[in-house]
């Protein structure tokens, strides 16, 4: 059991880790916290840092949902063999968790996108495909991540309904994807005011 308890705690600590403020602080000497959306997610860290800078938050917190996974992948086979797919799930939202209530930023944090985006290539890497394109026609068009992946989130428990994936993963995908969407009520309200960011550069005063 311990062993079990151990492996959902390091995918919660994990996810816990603020990618966008470790690099932004070692490799940028900025806050990401302090310009554009004041997200520390990898969008808001593309607007500060460049492509670079976006991109490495970006793999850093896709690979933290993966992770998440794949501690409870680990732990479910040594604890809990037969309810193995409820620990990977438990780590996977764990991860999500940890991402948008980091241990480490007092309990605030992202938004839980590229997180979420890990967990569920891990869990449903068709619908992951699937949702990906539409949240890349939608940026495309509009240049603004976050209605991308309000949409593209909501989709989510679409998509593996339609899969036919197992119930506890489509009832994983709606639970994510209330998270990320209560996670976006500010972008929400910027949106319906017509103010939301889109994703470009920005300077720095
Ligand atoms: O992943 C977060 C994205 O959907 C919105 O980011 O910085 O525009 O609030 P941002």
């Amino acid at each position: 059991m311990m062993i079990g308890l151990l492996c959902l705690f390091a995918a919660y600590a994990a996810g816990s880790f603020p990618s966008g403020l470790v690099i932004g602080k070692l490799v940028y000497h900025t806050d990401p916290r302090q310009y554009g959306s004041h997200n520390t997610g990898a969008t808001n860290a593309y607007r500060v840092f460049g492509a670079a800078g976006g991109l490495a938050v970006l793999i850093l917190d896709i690979c933290k949902g993966l992770f998440g996974v794949y501690m409870g992948q680990v732990g479910g086979a040594l604890w809990l063999p037969e309810y193995q797919i409820y620990m990977m799930i438990a780590g996977g939202l764990l991860a999500i968790i940890g991402h948008s209530c980091s241990v480490f930023l007092q309990f605030k944090g992202g938004k839980g996108v590229a997180t979420g985006l890990g967990v569920i290539l891990f869990l449903a890497p068709w619908e992951t495909l699937i949702v990906f394109a539409i949240w890349c026609v939608i940026v495309g068009i509009t240049r603004i991540v976050s209605l991308g992946s309000i949409v593209a989130a909501a989709l989510v428990p679409v998509t593996m309904y339609c899969f036919g994936e197992p119930l506890p993963v489509t009832v994983f995908g709606f639970l994510a994807a209330l998270l990320v969407v209560v996670r976006h009520k500010d972008n929400i309200v910027r949106l319906l005011q017509g103010r939301e960011l889109k994703v470009e550069r920005i300077k720095k005063p």
